[in-house]
């Protein structure tokens, strides 16, 4: 611990006992609303509350502090596009045998094709980026710990972030990623980990009838 400058606690808050249940509930139930949406509707959001968003995924904690994540906000119809045109290449090989029959099984209670139009509709594509490691300005490498874990925890607080300001979004993992890194640039220390697409849903969007399980199904107390 030599060396370490320490600070007081001053951003903690305690909250008494019976709030602090109304806020767990509150927050429950909130968040239980929040569903993944295909439909999205053209509509601007604002960047700055994106960026509001984004301010919160990066308070996200992660191994040793390294913070391996790169945000790329895709708003460009030209850039939109073109993501658009090779994921649907790529989908179509995956929708098409590509994909094996298991992992296909899987996707098909969602009833998703190869067609991805909510990458052109959306306002914004929150391209997730991992760094496998990361680099100095002098070019040396610096290791990177639990970066998957890492990047799945602010990805997740992302999501509840955008969902608190009334907009929706979906997670979408290409069958392939490569495009992706070409299409936006990005350095070799970067792989990707996912795309959030996000906006307004168009009106009368529609979501699959799904069941999350209960607590007793995902929870052992010891
Ligand atoms: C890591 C991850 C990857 C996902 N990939 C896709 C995807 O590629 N395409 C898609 O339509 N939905 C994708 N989803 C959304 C899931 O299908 C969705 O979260 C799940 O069906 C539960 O629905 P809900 O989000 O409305 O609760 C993904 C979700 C996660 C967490």
């Amino acid at each position: 611990m030599t060396g370490v400058k320490y600070v007081p606690l001053a951003c903690y808050h305690e909250y008494p006992e019976e709030e602090m249940r109304q806020r767990a509930a509150s927050f429950r139930s909130d968040m239980q609303r929040r569903r993944s949406v295909r439909n999205f509707s053209s509509r601007a959001v604002r960047r700055e509350v994106i960026e509001e968003c984004l301010l919160t995924a990066g308070s996200a904690p992660s191994g040793a502090n390294m913070q391996p994540w790169s945000f790329v906000v895709v708003s460009d119809a030209a850039v939109k596009r073109q993501i658009r045109e090779s994921a649907e290449k790529e989908e179509y090989k995956f929708y098409h045998g590509g994909g094996g029959e298991e992992q296909l099984d899987a996707v098909s209670v969602l009833g998703t094709d190869y067609q991805k139009p909510f990458l052109e509709a959306a306002p914004y594509l929150i391209v997730i980026f991992a760094q496998n490691h990361g680099v100095l300005e002098d070019g040396r490498k610096v290791k990177h710990y639990y970066v998957r874990e890492s990047v799945g925890i602010a990805t997740g607080m992302l999501v509840a972030a955008i969902h608190n300001v009334g907009l929706a979004a979906l997670p979408y993992t290409p069958s392939r990623t490569g495009f992706l890194k070409r299409i936006l640039g990005r350095p070799e220390n970067e792989r990707l980990f996912l795309v959030l697409v996000v906006g307004y849903p168009a009106e009368g969007a529609t979501v699959p009838d799904i069941q999350k399980k209960t607590l007793e199904e995902i929870t052992t107390f010891v």
